[in-house]
């Protein structure tokens, strides 16, 4: 294999025996854009979800799938002033969304599903829709921010403020609930954490979980919540599954509480009763990623705090078939493929 080409896992249809390795020329970044050579590339549930045909059925082919790369900047275009060669980058991926109210229309340029994604040993990135990779992370941890990491920090610490005392309920043990557990602990939050693994609701405790609670064999897991809280219920809960689950953590929630969307884990619709709103004046706010101020304030806190990214497993570019179908296993934390 030449070394000016360009490996990439690129999908000609939908299933996972349509995603194979090619190769391709090495892309020449524009004016303002940065070349980088990708070292660690992240998997998310959606990107299953992608490549299985359930997220974006209209996708055209052919297409390089997920979103999240780490990788150093080996050209820059001749506009470019926000970096240099040299650097380790991670990249935007909701790429035109740099602070504030996000775009009139979200997800037009987004990594990995209106743009290209990072399963390649070359990307580019517009120079502003990169980040500094922090300093205190392998490539491997790194790999894991932009999505997961930058969703839990957005839900948590951008939408609402932490107010440390206070209660936040987290459903599984993935990639955007480790990183919630560990952003919990970080602000004084008391986290409880669900999981249908009691192994890995010990290894939850470990990085910090106040309770946890076992979701199959305690289905009433919503009851168990307000018991552990005197009765009073939780102030934030992060929904990562939908259909009747939803209606669970609407009741684990106290007077005031927040309600984060996040995540279709279960269904695609939620539905629950009124009135429970009304009377506890729930928050429900949906989240969508965030936008690159917020991945560099969280960035300088993983820094400061000395947060380190959970990694379940480490693959190499040779097996990304099997690094994602350890997606549908559930993962304890992130997947990543280094490019190599
Ligand atoms: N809105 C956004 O911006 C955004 C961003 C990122 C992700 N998401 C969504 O958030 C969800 C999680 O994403 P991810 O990448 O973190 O997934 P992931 O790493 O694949 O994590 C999956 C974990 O979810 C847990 N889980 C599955 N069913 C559950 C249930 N019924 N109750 C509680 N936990 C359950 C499992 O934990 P246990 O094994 O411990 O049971 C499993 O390990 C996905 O739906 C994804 O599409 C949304």
């Amino acid at each position: 294999m030449g070394t000016d080409s360009n490996r990439s896992w690129q999908m000609s249809g939908f299933g996972l025996s349509n995603l194979q390795p090619v190769e391709g020329k090495i892309p020449d970044p524009g004016p303002h854009e940065l070349l980088v050579r990708t070292k660690a590339v992240s998997l998310n549930y959606k990107d299953k979800m992608i490549v299985d045909g359930v997220l974006i059925p209209d996708l055209s082919f052919p297409f390089v799938p997920t979103s999240d790369a780490v990788g150093e900047v080996v050209a820059v275009g001749g506009a470019v002033s926000r970096f240099k060669v040299g650097q380790r980058v991670l990249g935007q991926v909701i790429a035109d969304w740099p602070d504030g109210d996000a775009p009139a229309v979200l997800h037009q340029h987004t990594l990995g599903s209106s743009l290209p994604g990072m399963l390649s040993q070359h990307v580019v990135f517009g120079e502003d829709a990169a980040v500094p990779a922090p300093a205190s992370l392998s490539d491997v941890e790194a790999a894991t921010l932009p999505i997961a990491g930058l969703t839990a920090w957005f839900a948590m610490a951008e939408a609402t403020r932490p107010v440390p005392g206070q209660t936040i309920l987290i459903q599984g043990t993935g990639g955007v609930s480790l990183f919630a557990l560990q952003f919990a602990a970080a602000f004084g939050l008391r986290a409880l954490v669900t999981s249908s693994s009691d192994e890995k609701l010990e290894r939850a405790k470990d990085l910090g979980a106040w309770r946890t609670i076992n979701y199959r064999t305690q289905p009433a897991w919503d009851e168990t919540a307000r018991a552990m809280t005197d009765g009073l219920g939780v102030n934030h809960v992060l929904e990562m599954v939908g259909g009747d689950n939803a209606r669970r953590s609407l009741n684990a929630l106290a007077a005031d509480g927040r309600l984060s969307i996040i995540g279709l884990l279960g269904a695609t619709e939620i539905s629950f009763p009124i009135l429970s709103f009304m009377r506890n004046r729930i928050t429900v706010q949906g989240l969508s990623i965030g936008h690159r101020r917020a991945f560099e304030r969280m960035n300088q806190a993983i820094e400061a705090l000395g947060i380190k990214p959970v990694v379940d497993k480490v693959y190499g570019f040779d097996e990304v078939p099997q690094a994602i179908q350890h997606l549908e296993k559930g993962p304890f934390g992130k997947i990543v493929i280094t490019t190599a």
